[in-house]
């Protein structure tokens, strides 16, 4: 029987700026599973990564969150700061977009990772130290052993990557958060650090929430996927069926701007327009303004409904009509 470790309703992110309130994250429903990826898809200020923080405890102190999070049937939403601490020490932890956030970078890394396990898993040292080299192995770091000495400087872009992972995987949490994991590595290192993601999530049975913008690295490595605009959810379903059959124009367009390689098409399509200002939001379908399928009665906002079983969408459009 599957066991659902992650059950998120109605959670909202809310910030307070001198010009007003502005919501990041509207009203966000979802599941997963033990051992489940869940992609969260869409373009930059879409609320991805706040998404992320509200449910790390880690919003930015103008922010507040709303709603439930219940990890493994308890709320983890607005935690007390010390259980916060414990919970992403032991059970949750997250791949941050810019991995020089999370390295110290006068620090050696092989001290940066047995300093998570002498403190959290109250090993020594010596075997702090295995565990260490263990774990970077496991993520496919050449020469472990001879770069537990070396600094965060002394690794390429894609090797730091794969320290973070080590990092975010040490401890065995139980839902890892990688936040855009990829972003500033070239193709052929993405697709690398994707394929080690879902072998570690085989290997350590690990959920994951896979934020990117990129609907086309979703496809090869979730179980279900997430297309927010705007702080709300537009998709929601099986990767195969918003890969294969998107059901929503945004979602469309999204398919459009991926890279292919079986494509002569050298211009990618690009999204005409910019994703929206939060403070002025049109009214009805935030989508709107950039949308192809545009109809008038798109000037109410379209409710999230269930279609074809179990999938999800916010679109008024005949889905017949989408292609
Ligand atoms: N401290 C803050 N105060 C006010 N607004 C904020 C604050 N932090 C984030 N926001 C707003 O919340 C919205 C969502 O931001 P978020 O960081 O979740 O975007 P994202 O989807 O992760 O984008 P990207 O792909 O660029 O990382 C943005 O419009 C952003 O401006
Ligand atoms: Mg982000």
């Amino acid at each position: 029987m599957t066991k659902t470790i992650l059950a998120v309703n109605d959670l909202r992110v809310t910030f307070n700026t001198p010009d007003g309130e502005v919501t990041a994250v509207n009203n966000l429903n979802f599941t997963l599973d033990a051992g489940q990826t869940l992609g969260i898809v869409g373009e930059s200020g879409s609320g991805k990564s706040q998404t992320a923080f509200a449910l790390m405890g880690l919003l930015a102190a103008n922010g507040r969150a709303s709603g439930t999070a219940r990890f493994n049937g308890k709320n983890i939403l607005n935690l007390p700061q010390a259980q916060m601490n414990r919970l992403r020490a032991e059970q949750i932890s997250m791949i941050f977009q810019d991995p020089m956030t999370s390295l110290n970078p006068y620090m050696r890394v092989g001290e940066q990772l047995m300093e998570v396990l002498i403190l959290h898993k109250k090993m020594s040292k010596a075997q702090a130290f295995d565990a260490s080299v263990h774990m970077l192995d496991a993520v496919k770091m050449p020469q472990a052993r001879k770069r537990m000495r070396m600094y965060p400087h002394e690794f390429s872009g894609g090797m730091r990557q794969r320290v973070m992972i080590a990092m975010a995987l040490l401890c065995r949490p139980k839902l890892l958060i990688a936040d855009e994991p990829t972003t500033a590595l070239d193709v052929t290192v993405q697709a690398q650090i994707m394929t080690l993601l879902n072998e570690l999530k085989r290997e350590f049975n690990t959920a994951i929430i896979m934020i990117t913008h990129d609907l086309g690295v979703v496809a090869g490595i979730c179980d279900k996927v997430l297309v927010m605009y705007a702080g709300r959810t537009m998709e929601y379903g099986s990767a195969r069926d918003v890969f294969y059959r998107p059901a929503h124009p945004y979602s469309i367009g999204l398919l459009n701007a991926v890279p292919r390689l079986d494509s002569e098409e050298a211009a990618l399509r690009t999204i005409p327009g910019n994703p929206p200002n939060l403070l002025r939001l049109p009214s009805g379908c935030p989508f709107r303004p950039r949308c192809s399928y545009v109809m008038p009665r798109c000037d109410a906002t379209p409710p999230l409904e269930c279609f074809d079983g179990e999938r999800l969408r916010a679109c008024f459009a005949p889905l017949e009509t989408l292609a």
